[in-house]
């Protein structure tokens, strides 16, 4: 059976991405981690077994990843540099099998998205340098943990309808803000075909909104 550990659960990318699972895979188990519990929607509190902690301290994570097979984490935040090797390390000491990770990071770390004057996308250099230098570690971290993984960096997570996908690779940097918006229900679907179908296997790429289905 396939179980997913959910870090960052209570944000709104991570909630769309439950909601799915809950959906369209009912016969996948789902763990969820976070600081503060009383962020999530009452029913998950109840439905889900319910990890408390700090995503950047190894030990907390430890009690979270027993049988899991899958991380989906949307740890996200200017203080949350360490997370990644935090859950690399928690995963090496309890030796869980794990098949995918797949982790939302934040998109312009590359100057990918050309955003103008917005203070925002790729404006994240200029402003986070020391969060922006984590984020583009990740591929390195991961790539020498041997764990298969997607590292999705979306523009702009909106709500509306869902639309077909673009993706961009590191190397193609002149996303416009056509591009910017992904929808945040297509998008936890690329989540989970990354995760469960091994698509964007060891990538790290930017996701938006293609033409309507
Ligand atoms: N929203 C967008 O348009 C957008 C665009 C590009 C990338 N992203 C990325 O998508 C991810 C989710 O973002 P979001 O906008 O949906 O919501 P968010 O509020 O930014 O989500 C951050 C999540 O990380 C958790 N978190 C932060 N530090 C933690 C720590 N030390 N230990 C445990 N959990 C911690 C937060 O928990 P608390 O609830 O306790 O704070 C929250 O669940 C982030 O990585 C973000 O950078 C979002």
């Amino acid at each position: 059976m396939k179980t997913v550990l959910v870090l960052g659960a209570t944000s709104p990318t991570a909630q769309a991405f439950i909601q799915l699972l809950q959906t369209d895979y009912p016969d996948t188990a789902i763990k969820l981690f976070v600081r503060n519990p009383a962020k999530l929607p009452a029913d998950q509190r109840t439905a889900f077994p319910i990890f408390t902690g700090d995503a950047n301290t190894a030990t907390d994570l430890i009690p979270a990843l027993d049988n899991v097979t899958h991380v989906y984490t949307a740890v996200g935040g200017t203080g949350t540099g360490n997370s990644v090797s935090a859950l690399l390390s928690a995963i090496q000491t309890t030796q869980a099998s794990i098949e995918h990770i797949v982790d939302i990071s934040a998109g312009g770390i590359y100057g990918e998205y050309q955003s103008g004057l917005r203070p925002y996308l790729s404006a994240v250099r200029f402003m986070y340098p020391g969060y922006t230098k984590e984020q583009l570690r990740k591929p390195d971290l991961y790539a020498a943990s041997g764990i298969a993984y997607t590292i999705f960096r979306p523009g702009l997570i909106q709500n509306g309808p869902e639309t077909q996908l673009i993706t961009h690779l590191p190397d193609y940097r002149k996303i416009g803000p056509a591009e910017f918006d992904i929808n945040r229900s297509t998008f936890a679907r690329a989540a989970a075909n990354a995760l469960f179908q091994d698509q964007y296997h060891n990538q790290s790429l930017s996701v938006s909104n293609g033409a309507p289905l």
